[in-house]
């Protein structure tokens, strides 16, 4: 990599199957990006254990969405796509940064603020089930992004503060310590709109109302025809923007078939059950490749392995590079 090429980095967190929401919001983004620009692309199994206890869990998640992702058609050349855990340099910069991230800050991270508002409604004590990993939190989001010396990280808005918490904390750091890290910069995607789930509030494993993306395609049939509706019959014109399937589709189709389907809605003559099935068959069709593949790689779960671990090998010596000149900054 040149050094006046921009360093872009973005961490993944397996706390989930990958649903159509994921999908459109961050998975199609990151593949798209990865065809033209060098990317670390991390699956932050760190950052899930503050949440999950649970080891096969997390090993479970981290296959699926690295299957995923390269199914999908992720560039593996232009993405360094590995296992944050893989990488030790990790666990150090987090300790050493503990030391030059202000307690202040850390009390004003929106994660946390979020958990402790959630006790207060509840009547519960204020810290009640809260561990430490989440309230240091952004140190380690911060030790991801300043190891591997990012510009660029490209996030979901509910991620800026934690970027801009880490450009405080390499801002701190340089202060004391003398010019070490770059100030990263946060890059929020395009916003996608609101991606409905099959009751129409967002998309969300909480709300139980997600299409798994790599679902086989009967459930992924099934799925699709639970959506829920309103009562207008077939003959009805209908509102495409007020329908979940019209906006589920849009991310799918290109932009004639997009405008067909919004002109089917408003004649009328189109029934729900009948919007559906084109739906599903529209997206059964954009996936079915990539979920052959995936199935095929989650069967052989040391490809995937494999996979990680060049992308470890890739990332490793920037890591200890990095390493090394923190270390050599605080302790000489
Ligand atoms: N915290 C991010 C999320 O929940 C995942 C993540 C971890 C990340 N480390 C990162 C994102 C570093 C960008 C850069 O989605």
């Amino acid at each position: 990599m040149s050094s006046t090429e921009k360093i872009v980095l973005t961490g993944i967190k397996p706390t989930g199957t990958p649903h159509v929401g994921n999908y459109v919001g961050a998975l199609k983004p990151l593949i798209e990006q990865s065809q033209t620009q060098k990317t670390f692309m991390f699956i932050a199994d760190l950052h899930a254990l503050n949440l999950i206890h649970d080891a096969t869990q997390i090993k479970q998640h981290t296959y699926e969405i690295t299957a995923m992702l390269v199914a999908l058609g992720l560039n593996l050349d232009n993405a360094i796509l590995f296992r944050q855990s893989d990488i030790d340099e990790i666990y150090q910069l987090n300790t050493l940064l503990t030391n030059v991230t202000p307690k202040g800050l850390m009390n004003r991270a929106h994660s946390y603020k979020a958990a402790m508002d959630k006790n207060i409604a509840n009547g519960d004590d204020v810290d009640a089930g809260i561990n430490m990993g989440l309230y240091t939190y952004p140190i380690l989001m911060s030790a991801d992004i300043l190891l591997y010396n990012s510009d660029i990280v490209p996030v979901g808005a509910d991620q800026k503060q934690h970027v801009e918490f880490a450009r405080d904390i390499a801002g701190y750091f340089n202060h004391i310590y003398g010019e070490t890290f770059k100030l990263p910069t946060p890059v929020i995607g395009r916003d996608t709109g609101l991606i409905p789930g099959l009751d129409g509030r967002k998309m969300s494993k909480s709300y139980d109302n997600t299409i798994p993306l790599m679902a086989p395609e009967k459930e992924l049939k099934k799925k699709i025809m639970r959506i829920i509706t309103d009562s207008k019959t077939p003959e009805e014109a209908k509102d495409p923007d007020e329908s979940t399937i019209y906006q589920l589709y849009k991310h799918f189709a290109s932009e004639t078939e997009v405008a067909e389907f919004a002109e089917m809605f408003r004649a009328g003559g189109m029934g729900y059950g009948t919007a559906k099935t084109i739906l599903f068959e529209k997206i059964n069709s954009v996936l079915s490749d990539a979920r052959m593949e995936y199935e095929r790689l989650m069967a052989n779960t040391d490809e995937i392995e494999q996979i990680l671990k060049r992308g470890a090998e890739r990332a490793k010596p920037v890591a200890m590079e990095t390493l090394a000149r923190v270390k050599k900054a605080m302790l000489g």
